[in-house]
């Protein structure tokens, strides 16, 4: 396999990168809260100079700009130029002279300045070369300088993942069993895994955390929302890049009636009122469906747990 990530910069910056712009406020409603958590365990301070890896559309790249304050730096850096546009855009909004994004590779990136937070929301899990990535992003740390991130734990943790795909494989031709370790949302399920790419960077004190947040799809709860925002990003959406309109709208309507019970949920998609039972399949949907009662459907819940990991670890002091 390649070392180095242009099959990344080609998906952030012509499929995933448009997408998450066009879905941001539903995005960043969704995983604001995971981004939050690693940002209170990263705890900036004023004046701190902050690095935020894979930075995307910015959002905690501006809640880690107000932390440090006018005294402290914050650089975004990204791969995707159409993510860090919109990026530039609310900075520039906000007013938070503190801040800048540059589009880079933070593999490979020389940084020609030192940070005292290295922190991610998700922006990790996509290095050719993980070790490699870590050992450059090690060496931009001040001394006694920590990284804190948060990434996905495993899909099968995940039902906001698989259940939907599981709709969607009686549609859809699936790929192959893929590497798990393969650059990706879950790269870094297997948390030892994880510890020894970090501790082999040259990281030390390694802490690996498992974080659990109630999940609403979709923005404002309703199940279509949530079967849209499936379709527009995640690995469900990575598999319906080249799929007709017709298909597009098959996979929705399968998810909409996907079978509610997951093994490790209580409930995932439960429609408001419902016993939790699969609503009967109607593929491919009907005008009545797409209208009225899609409409009637918007009380229908959907909600679920993510199940994320929140990694720290700090420049060792060996290397310092
Ligand atoms: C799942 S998105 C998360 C974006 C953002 N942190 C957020 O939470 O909204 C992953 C981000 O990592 C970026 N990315 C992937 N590989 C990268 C690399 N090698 N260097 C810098 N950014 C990268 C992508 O362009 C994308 O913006």
């Amino acid at each position: 396999m390649s070392n180095d990530n242009a099959q990344q910069v080609e998906y952030w910056n012509e499929q995933a990168g448009p997408n998450w712009v066009a879905g941001k406020a539903s995005i960043d409603a969704l995983i604001e809260p995971l981004g939050r958590a690693a940002i209170e365990r990263a705890a900036p301070s004023p004046g701190e100079s902050v690095l935020d890896v894979g930075c995307g559309t910015g959002q905690a790249t501006l809640e880690l700009a107000r932390r440090v304050g006018a005294s402290g730096r914050v650089l975004g850096l990204d791969i995707s130029g159409p993510m860090l546009e919109r990026a530039r855009q609310d900075a520039r909004a906000a007013g938070l002279s503190q801040l800048r994004f540059e589009q880079s590779d933070a593999q490979t990136h020389a940084f020609g300045e030192s940070f005292d937070l290295v922190y991610s929301r998700f922006g990790v899990m996509f290095f050719a070369d993980p070790t490699a990535a870590f050992r450059n992003l090690a060496s931009a740390l001040a001394p006694g300088g920590r990284v804190v991130f948060v990434c996905w734990q495993g899909v099968g943790q995940n039902a906001w993942v698989h259940v939907p795909i599981a709709a969607m494989a009686k549609h859809v031709e699936m790929p192959p069993p893929a590497d798990p370790t393969a650059p990706g949302p879950f790269a870094f399920a297997d948390g030892e895994r994880l510890r020894g790419i970090l501790q082999d960077a040259g990281l030390a004190d390694v802490t690996l955390e498992p974080h659990e947040q109630p999940l609403v799809l979709g923005g404002d709860g309703s199940l279509d929302a949530a079967v849209e925002q499936l379709i527009r990003v995640g690995p469900a959406a990575r598999l319906l890049a080249d799929a007709t309109d017709e298909t597009r709208e098959t996979v929705a309507c399968a998810k909409r009636s996907s079978p509610t019970r997951d093994p490790t949920e209580s409930a995932w998609v439960r429609p408001a009122g419902s016993s939790g039972r699969p609503a009967p399949a109607e593929h491919p949907p009907s005008r009545k469906d797409k209208g009225e009662s899609a409409r009637a459907r918007a009380g229908a819940v959907a909600n679920t747990r993510a199940r994320g990991m929140m990694a720290a670890c700090e420049q060792s002091r060996s290397v310092s």
